[in-house]
């Protein structure tokens, strides 16, 4: 679908005014995995609202994307216990491996909810499904991840 034609769409069911304007972000997220830059252009010019405000409060919230996402990303849990136990180094080490030119994204995340196996990393579809997840991820494991990561690549390009 073109994200102006369901920009328009969400607009008219949630109104064109300011206070709908997470709603219609959500509704862009969901529709496509990300925000196109082509959906803020049609929002801005609906709601005038400058696109520099736009591309501001979808950056604020973690959960908008502003990029397509890659089909498959390994996504790092930063939240208090992961952060502390390791997924801070985790992160340098995947980063330094150049995994984008594999199809591999490398993204974080507050909080899986399953604290007591931190470090936790998963590997994520672009779509946003959790297709596995793994607990105390030391620096050692983190082959095993990227592992995991660079077969599905394969297997969603197959
Ligand atoms: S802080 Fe990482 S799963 Fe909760």
């Amino acid at each position: 679908m073109d994200p102006a034609l369901l920009v328009d769409e969400l607009v008219q069911r949630f109104g064109p005014k300011r206070e709908s304007l997470l709603r219609i972000l959500w509704g862009v997220q969901r529709a496509f995995g990300y925000i196109p830059r082509e959906a803020l252009e049609a929002l801005s010019a609906k709601l005038s609202i400058p696109l520099s405000e736009l591309i501001g409060v979808a950056s604020f919230f973690h959960a908008f994307k502003l990029s397509k996402p890659a089909p498959i990303n390994i996504v790092l849990c930063m939240g208090t216990a992961c952060h502390v136990r390791g997924n801070s180094e985790n992160l340098r080490l995947l980063k330094a491996m150049n995994l984008e030119s594999r199809g591999i994204g490398i993204e974080t995340a507050r909080c899986f909810g399953c604290c007591s196996r931190a470090p936790v990393i998963a590997i994520v579809e672009g779509s946003g499904r959790i297709l596995k997840l793994f607990g105390g991820v030391t620096p050692s494991k983190l082959r095993l991840v990227v592992s995991e990561a660079t077969k599905l690549v394969g297997g969603s390009r197959g």
